[in-house]
């Protein structure tokens, strides 16, 4: 069943980590709207299976393998899609090494688990760009959505080396979006707030939830589908004139002051 909300017919959409929970909503959204879309994911992380239960939905979704932190693994994606589906019109970059247990703080950081981060969520969404953006110029166009998140914008006590990454990438959206922008091509970045996925829901104690849903402006944390929404339209043409920006999808949780929800409840 196809969606009217948003118009993507003709477009073509490559999401990485498109077999994920929030990429699997995405993937599913943006073929609704109309787009053929190409799920990229790591092999044995089940991208096939979701395409072809897409393709029962009467969809046009197909699977690929990815590796972000191989260049050769992020061209050979690239090309299954223009083999299959001729062109390049939208790039969802939103896989990411996440969620490690030893991902802390700095003085306890292993400069290989740092570097294993940085090679596949910045290094390797950098590497997407730089083999999508001549597709997409070819095609006259394009929307590159980088998936980053809120740990970039704020300072915690552990994910020390996945927030900085995705601090790379807020940086990498500006400078895609300048260099690429005459030619079409537009690049924005979701920082995206806790979204209830089956490993945030089994990772997250209720005392813990309650406190970051004290926080969301929204009263609640965040569906898949928050994402995939907001992801459409930036992928769409009505977003045409917005480029270069870090979007926060996160029902408000970077909105308010820190203390507000403290003095609230000293005030009730
Ligand atoms: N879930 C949240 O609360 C939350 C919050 C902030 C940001 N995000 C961001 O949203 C995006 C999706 O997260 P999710 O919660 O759906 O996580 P997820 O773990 O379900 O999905 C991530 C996907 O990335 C893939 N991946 C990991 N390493 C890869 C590699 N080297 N090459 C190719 N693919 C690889 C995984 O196989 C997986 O399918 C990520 O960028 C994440 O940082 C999520």
């Amino acid at each position: 069943m196809h969606n009217q909300s948003e118009n993507l017919y003709g477009k073509v959409a490559l999401i990485s980590g498109g077999a994920g929970a929030i990429g699997n909503a995405t993937a599913s959204k943006l073929a609704a709207c109309g787009a053929r879309v190409v799920i990229a994911d790591l092999p044995g992380a089940d991208g096939e299976r979701i395409a072809f239960e897409l393709r029962r939905q009467r969809l046009e979704v197909r699977a690929c393998d990815l590796d972000l932190a191989s260049e050769a693994s992020v061209e050979a994606a690239i090309a299954f899609a223009l083999r299959t589906y001729g062109r390049l019109d939208i790039l969802d970059n939103n896989a990411a090494m996440k969620g490690l247990p030893d991902d802390r703080d700095v003085a306890s950081m292993s400069a290989d688990l740092w570097d294993n981060v940085m090679a596949v969520n910045a290094r390797g969404t950098m590497l997407m760009c730089k083999h999508a953006v001549p597709a997409m110029i070819a095609a006259g166009g394009g929307s590159i959505i980088n998936i980053s998140s809120g740990t970039s914008l704020a300072g915690d006590v552990f994910q020390t080396a996945y927030a900085v990454s995705k601090g790379a990438i807020n940086t990498l959206t500006r400078y895609v979006a300048t260099q690429y922008g005459a030619q079409g091509v537009r690049c924005n970045a979701l920082l995206v707030g806790s979204v209830l996925t089956p490993p945030m829901q089994r990772a997250l104690p209720p005392p813990m939830r309650d406190v970051i849903e004290a926080h969301k402006l929204a009263g609640r944390l965040g569906q898949p589908q928050d994402i995939a929404e907001m992801v459409v339209f930036l992928a769409s043409d009505r977003s045409a004139w917005i480029t270069g920006q870090t979007w926060s999808v996160d029902g408000g949780f970077f909105a308010h002051s820190p203390t507000t929800p403290q003095f609230e409840a000293l005030r009730a």
